[in-house]
């Protein structure tokens, strides 16, 4: 069930769904595109992984990771951006690729998932939220998740927002914290921009350290 604000992000993305390839902010476009590609860089699936891409939108990513994973599913709130993610896979005869509605904390897939991605999406979540998204994700036992989204490097000006649709940009260091207390290792650090930046999350592959005071 969405909440009422969900619910109308949803309706505005459905709005906007038909032009939004071509509608992204001339100034933040470039930067859109930089944090894009290395989303798709890192994320690097194999030919037999299942890649989940949350908040997908009309499917750029998931469409350009369908190349090289063996399956693709993205998710998302809104049936505006999902009708043109399917229809732009139909177009291009990408056929390893489903599209449906899922939201963060309940992205509606129980198969195995081996990469989680998601671009500019997280930051439509109030922080509490956030965290609740990403243990989400970390339950869903991914060895990767790469997270693409605005966040802060440092203190940026609240006058000179990168975006102006009131972007709740989580800091870096917030993020990684909440990444790190969920069990994932932060591998890679990238900042597109002081309010854009791409972490990279892996399992670590160690069994969590026994610590007898626990028991006690
Ligand atoms: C700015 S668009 C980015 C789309 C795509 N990832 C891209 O890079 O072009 C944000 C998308 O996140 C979706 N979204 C917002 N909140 C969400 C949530 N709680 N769960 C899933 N998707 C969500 C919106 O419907 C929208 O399609």
């Amino acid at each position: 069930m969405m909440h009422e604000k969900q619910e109308q992000l949803a309706n505005h993305f459905s709005q906007i769904a038909h032009h939004y390839d071509d509608k992204h902010d001339s100034e933040a476009k470039p930067i859109y595109n930089a944090c894009a590609s290395l989303v798709i860089d890192y994320a690097d699936p194999r030919p037999d992984d299942v890649t989940l891409d949350l908040g997908t939108g009309t499917g750029l990513i998931a469409l350009a990771l369908a190349e090289d994973a063996g399956h693709v599913v993205g998710r998302d709130i809104s049936n505006g951006m999902i009708e043109q993610a399917r229809s732009k896979a139909a177009d291009s005869g990408i056929e390893n690729v489903e599209f449906g509605c899922g939201e963060f904390r309940d992205p509606q897939y129980n198969g195995e998932v081996d990469i989680v991605v998601s671009n500019f999406a997280l930051h439509h979540l109030p922080d509490e939220e956030k965290r609740e998204a990403i243990e989400a994700i970390a339950d869903l036992g991914p060895r990767r998740f790469v997270l693409g989204d605005a966040m802060f490097f440092g203190s940026p000006d609240p006058e000179e927002p990168l975006f102006g649709h009131g972007v709740d940009g989580a800091t870096v260091g917030m993020l990684v914290d909440i990444l790190t207390d969920v069990g994932f290792v932060v591998t890679a650090v990238e900042r597109v921009h002081d309010q854009v930046g791409v972490l990279v999350a892996e399992q670590s592959g160690e069994e969590p350290v026994y610590d007898p005071q626990e028991d006690q």
